[in-house]
């Protein structure tokens, strides 16, 4: 089973031209409403990919917790282990969008803030388990769950995101790191690495220093993934007609990633397929709407390259 321990937001969409600077206002014609969160996200991505898929996290009682967890259980998402809150209301995230595909996002946690670790029962922490998380939910209980999945045996996958300062012990209970460029250039500067643009150097010496994987998605560029004993492999972005909305590709990538490592796929396969899905998640509007089925994926991928070993 694959456990998702994260948030669960509200997403309210705003196309701009160009993102405001200080003090403008803009008007944009209309505006999309659509499930999101970093970690309701990446469960559903998870679950496209056939894996029996576990969400943990914390709505509010209103009908937006209701939509978001009613959309997850048409998409084979457990949502058992969510709880509601009486007082605190779901989460939202406001997410601008350029004319680039490129976003900007503001995330209201609502009661993510609640999510807490005595949630994940330590039987689901067990050897051939997955957890996977982010860093939308609080830092303490992000954690607690690690250090748990650690000692009982399962695995864990961590998307460092949005970038936040975690110390270089807790870096240990991870099994597979995954940090988009700027992230990257924030852990870096963590464990005592000086910043750099050589993402293939900075990958291999993370993995190293920390003694887990490190995967990197670079965007237009790919994504690279180096394991701790310095094997390395680097894929091409999926190369698409038009990027309509990059909001939750990242996502898709994780989810997708962390479900092809719980199937026991080598790691530059599962960062093969994970980049395929996101890549194809751009091609539509929004998060979890525009994320990829398995047969998309599988299709997509016959014309893809394979892992270059670097
Ligand atoms: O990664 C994209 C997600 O970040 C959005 O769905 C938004 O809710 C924020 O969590």
């Amino acid at each position: 089973m694959l456990i998702v321990f994260g948030s669960i937001n509200m997403d309210y969409g705003v196309r701009v031209e160009k993102f405001p600077q200080a003090g403008q206002t803009l008007l944009s014609p209309s505006y999309d409403i659509g499930a999101g969160g970093k970690g309701a996200n990446q469960s559903l991505a998870c679950a496209r990919m056939g894996v029996k898929t576990a969400l943990v996290g914390m709505v509010g009682d209103d009908a937006m917790g209701t939509k978001i967890l009613n959309n997850l259980r048409r998409n084979e998402v457990m949502t058992s282990g969510v709880g509601v809150s009486d007082d605190v209301p779901t989460g939202m995230a406001f997410v601008l969008t350029n004319h680039v595909g490129e976003n900007q996002i503001v995330v209201c946690s609502g009661a993510n803030a609640l999510t807490s670790a005595a949630q994940v029962p330590d039987e689901i922490l067990k050897d051939g388990n997955v957890v996977l998380m982010q860093m939308e939910v609080p830092l303490a209980e992000n954690l607690a769950v690690m250090e748990r999945a650690r000692a009982h045996g399962a695995k864990v996958v961590l998307n460092l995101a949005p970038a936040y300062q975690i110390s270089q012990k807790a870096l240990e209970h991870v099994d597979y790191l995954i940090v988009n460029e700027s992230e990257a250039q924030a852990i870096a500067a963590l464990v005592g690495i000086g910043a750099s643009q050589d993402y293939m150097v900075l990958a291999r010496v993370l993995a190293a220093k920390s003694g887990h994987a490190c995967i990197i998605t670079l965007g237009a560029k790919g994504a690279i993934a180096f394991e701790a004993d310095g094997k390395g492999w680097r894929v091409p972005a999926l190369e698409i007609k038009e990027v309509v909305d990059t909001t939750g590709a990242g996502d898709c990538f994780c989810g997708t990633f962390a479900a092809a490592i719980h199937a026991k796929f080598a790691l530059g396969t599962a960062l093969r397929k994970a980049s395929v899905a996101a890549g194809l998640s751009c091609t539509k509007k929004g998060a979890q709407e525009s994320f990829p089925y398995l047969a998309d994926i599988e299709a997509a991928l016959e014309d893809f390259p394979q892992a270059i070993p670097c």
